[in-house]
């Protein structure tokens, strides 16, 4: 069977927190996701499944400061299931849930070690925005959340397809 894309519910909350320090390859992840995103911000945010099962998840909201834009806080793939368009289908269904709000833009934020996402999200469409230095050729903003960790900063306009 095939991977359906829903709304993420207060219910897909234990299965997420238990599983995302793995999907991240055994990072610490977990403390930035708590319990409020899957109870106040499911409205932009997705599930896919298969058979049932959790295969991935896409956090995001409307900016309430910035209407016009969208960020895209979290996105996971089982292990498993990468690879095979699960990421792209959460992405377009955020995509299309924001336009249908009247966004004009997305921004995301990754880690510069993070080398899979920065590809991923080059291949949605996502430009990274000029930092303040670069790491491995990537623009970054230095110290970005205040604990010595650089970000890249990534937009897509809404505008185009
Ligand atoms: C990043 C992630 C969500 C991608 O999910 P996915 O389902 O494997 O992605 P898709 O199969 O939909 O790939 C979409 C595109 O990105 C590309 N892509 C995805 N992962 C890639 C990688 N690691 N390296 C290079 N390209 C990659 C695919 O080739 C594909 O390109 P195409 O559609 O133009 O052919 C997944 O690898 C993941 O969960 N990683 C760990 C968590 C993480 O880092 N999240 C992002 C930061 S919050």
């Amino acid at each position: 069977m095939g991977v359906r894309i829903r709304q993420l519910g207060s219910d897909d909350y234990p299965y997420v927190i238990s599983v995302v320090d793995q999907w991240w390859g055994g990072r610490q992840m977990a403390d930035m996701l708590p319990r409020l995103f899957f109870q106040h911000f499911t409205d932009t945010s997705f599930a896919a499944e298969r058979d049932g099962r959790l295969t991935g998840f896409l956090v995001g909201f409307i900016s309430q400061s910035r209407p016009e834009e969208a960020y895209i806080h979290f996105v996971g793939v089982d292990p498993d299931e990468r690879g095979g368009g699960t990421g792209r289908r959460l992405y377009e269904a955020f995509f299309q849930a924001a336009r249908a709000r009247g966004c004009v833009l997305v921004r995301a934020v990754t880690s510069p070690v993070n080398r899979g996402s920065i590809e991923f999200h080059r291949r949605l469409g996502f430009e990274p925005e000029t930092g303040d230095a670069e790491v491995d050729g990537v623009p970054v903003f230095s110290d970005y959340d205040g604990r010595g960790g650089d970000r890249v900063r990534f937009v897509r306009s809404l505008r185009d397809s």
